[in-house]
């Protein structure tokens, strides 16, 4: 029976152990180009132990950052700085990952220590924003989008498809499409933010279209020996929980044929009215339930930090990975210390060399 320090293989990548970085927007980034904050940050974090390090919702086009710090996937200068920092997670022994999205309503934000709200109209920062029907978030981001018209679905499906070529010629091993969190592809199949009468919206089918040929447009440039992933918000806390979690259940059993690999199970937060119901691990329930029945290996994140609790998800059988967020921030060196806390000397192992070979006989007094 697996534990977190049990190595993970899909398609043709092996993860050290079930530990995963969850993709964390840093807004450092210059005109989408990573620096060396992030260079510090993603070789940090793939040191400290995890399997996976999977880089932050890495914008497709310049419309599709959240804020204008987002990082970006649009053109070769951004490719070159991610190809070193894939290099770096690599040389410390975790499979590099990066997750590809775009913001939909939510972009054209500020960062979220700068307000965290939509960049005032009068200010040149900001810029047009664009999603399935003309409807607002609300709330902090009450810009209006643009309707997408179908030339604008075409345009965006080829702007992830040349990302996610981008990602592969990176040297990138782990593709994570971004569909939850009230984005662009979860505004399509939220009614939240979907109210389009053509093929687009209305019925679940049509709900679910973009994000089905989003999918297989991506599946045909990325290789198959490496893993696409998908995260995907499954429910909303909104009083319409039950049908909302069905879909996704069907949706992802419809992933599953159209050639994805996994499955990270998150929030819609397609509106300002939930009630979500925060605590340790609270989301581990229904990941295990979208596991079960959606058909394809799959992880969580949310409150996952003490060691006990991630390594009874994966000997449970409930998650096949934990994604940690905050917990790594913390603490990068998280999976050493859980390693140490469940008395799982061994696992410090997979460290790389100059950290492992001196832990491997300190003991702190
Ligand atoms: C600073 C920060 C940035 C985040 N950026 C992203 C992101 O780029 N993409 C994403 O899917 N989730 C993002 N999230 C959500 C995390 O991936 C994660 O799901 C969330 O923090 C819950 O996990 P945790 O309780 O372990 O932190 C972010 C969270 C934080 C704290």
């Amino acid at each position: 029976m697996p534990d977190i320090f049990t190595p993970f293989t899909l398609k043709g990548r092996t993860l050290r152990n079930r530990i995963a970085v969850s993709p964390m927007c840093q807004y450092v980034a210059t005109d989408g180009v990573p620096g060396d904050w992030h260079a510090v940050h993603y070789a940090g974090l793939a040191r400290g132990g995890a399997g996976l390090v999977t880089i932050e919702a890495t914008a497709v086009s310049p419309e599709g950052r959240i804020t204008p710090g987002c990082a970006g996937l649009w053109n070769d200068a951004q490719a070159d700085a991610f190809a070193a920092i894939a290099r770096s997670i690599a040389d410390a022994g975790a499979v590099p990952g990066i997750q590809i999205g775009h913001a939909g309503r939510k972009a054209s934000a500020n960062r979220p220590w700068e307000g965290d709200d939509h960049i005032a109209p009068d200010d040149p920062r900001g810029w047009p924003t664009i999603a399935p029907s003309a409807v607002a978030f609300g709330a902090n981001l009450p810009k209006v989008p643009h309707a997408m018209t179908q030339d604008d679905i075409v345009r965006v499906r080829a702007d992830f498809v040349a990302a996610a070529r981008r990602a592969r010629d990176a040297g990138f091993g782990w593709l994570m499409l971004h569909f939850a969190h009230g984005y662009l592809a979860q505004n399509f199949l939220s009614p939240h933010s979907n109210h389009r009468a053509d093929s687009y919206g209305g019925s679940f089918d049509n709900r679910a279209r973009f994000l089905l040929e989003t999918l297989a447009a991506v599946r045909e440039v990325w290789p198959e020996d490496r893993p696409l992933s998908a995260r995907l918000g499954v429910i909303e806390y909104d009083g319409r929980d039950d049908q909302t979690l069905d879909e996704a259940i069907e949706l992802v059993r419809r992933f599953r044929t159209a050639g994805l690999d996994f499955i990270d199970v998150s929030i819609g937060f397609s509106t300002p009215a939930a009630h979500i119901p925060w605590g340790p691990a609270f989301l581990a329930p229904v990941a295990r339930r979208v596991r079960a029945e959606g058909g394809l290996p799959a992880s969580t994140s949310w409150y996952i930090d003490r060691p006990d609790q991630a390594d009874a998800l994966i000997r449970d059988d409930a998650l096949d990975l934990v994604t940690l967020g905050r917990p790594l921030l913390e603490n990068p060196h998280w999976p050493y210390a859980a390693a140490r806390t469940l008395g799982r000397t061994d696992a410090a192992w997979t460290l790389p060399a100059p950290y492992a070979h001196w832990l491997a006989r300190y003991r702190p007094t």
